[in-house]
């Protein structure tokens, strides 16, 4: 018999990705039968993606770094509330924080994070920007394991696509790459475990 297989997500924003990744593992097709999001955790209060999770019946929690004076403390408490879930996985989709030791030495299953670049180009916040501006004809998706360094981890999946023309059709190309990759990757370690 296959285990369920438990994920839990952690954002900080708008959660199209939480959405889509809630909206894929619940529709209980084929392999992805047995996998569903148990929880969705948000560091920020306002984040619109808790809206969207509980739209979808799924529990959401908040934990506010503002509430901690430091990081180490909010990391410690952020990795309790994450192991009461028991997830067999944890997927970073949109959270704005740098986890550091005091959360990754706790966590004994894989943590992944979805960018909207091809790694190692354009790290940080301003990913979808940044590529859309250099040279290149592509940009593109990473879905990468997650290290104490910003989105520096290895490489699970990666996909490049050509730019749109204008920002606004590239922005709209990556978050729909962003969508399908994000389920590939789940899917890739699912069934590699
Ligand atoms: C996505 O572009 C993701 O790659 C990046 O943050 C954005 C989150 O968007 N890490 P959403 O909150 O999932 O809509």
């Amino acid at each position: 018999m296959i285990k369920p297989f438990n994920l839990v997500i952690l954002l900080s924003g708008a959660g199209s990705n939480a959405l889509n990744l809630i909206g894929h593992f619940h529709d209980k097709t084929y392999f992805d039968k047995h996998t569903f999001v148990s929880k969705v955790i948000s560091n920020n209060p306002d984040a619109k993606g808790l809206l969207k999770a509980q739209s979808k019946g799924v529990k959401t929690a908040i934990l506010n770094h503002k509430d901690f004076i430091r990081r180490e403390d909010f990391d410690s408490v952020l990795a309790n509330l994450v192991l009461e879930s028991s997830p067999n996985l944890i997927l970073l989709a949109g959270f704005m924080r740098v986890l550091s030791e005091a959360f990754l030495s706790r966590i004994k299953v894989p943590i992944l994070n979805i960018h909207p670049s091809l790694l190692p180009l354009h790290k940080g916040a301003h990913a979808i920007e940044d590529s859309f501006k250099d040279a290149s004809q592509f940009g593109g998706v990473s879905v990468h394991y997650v290290t104490k360094e910003l989105d520096s981890g290895a490489i699970l999946v990666q996909e490049k696509i050509p730019k749109a023309s204008n920002i606004k059709d590239y922005e709209k190309d990556i978050h729909d790459l962003e969508y399908k990759l994000y389920v590939e990757a789940v899917l890739k370690v699912l069934k590699g475990s």
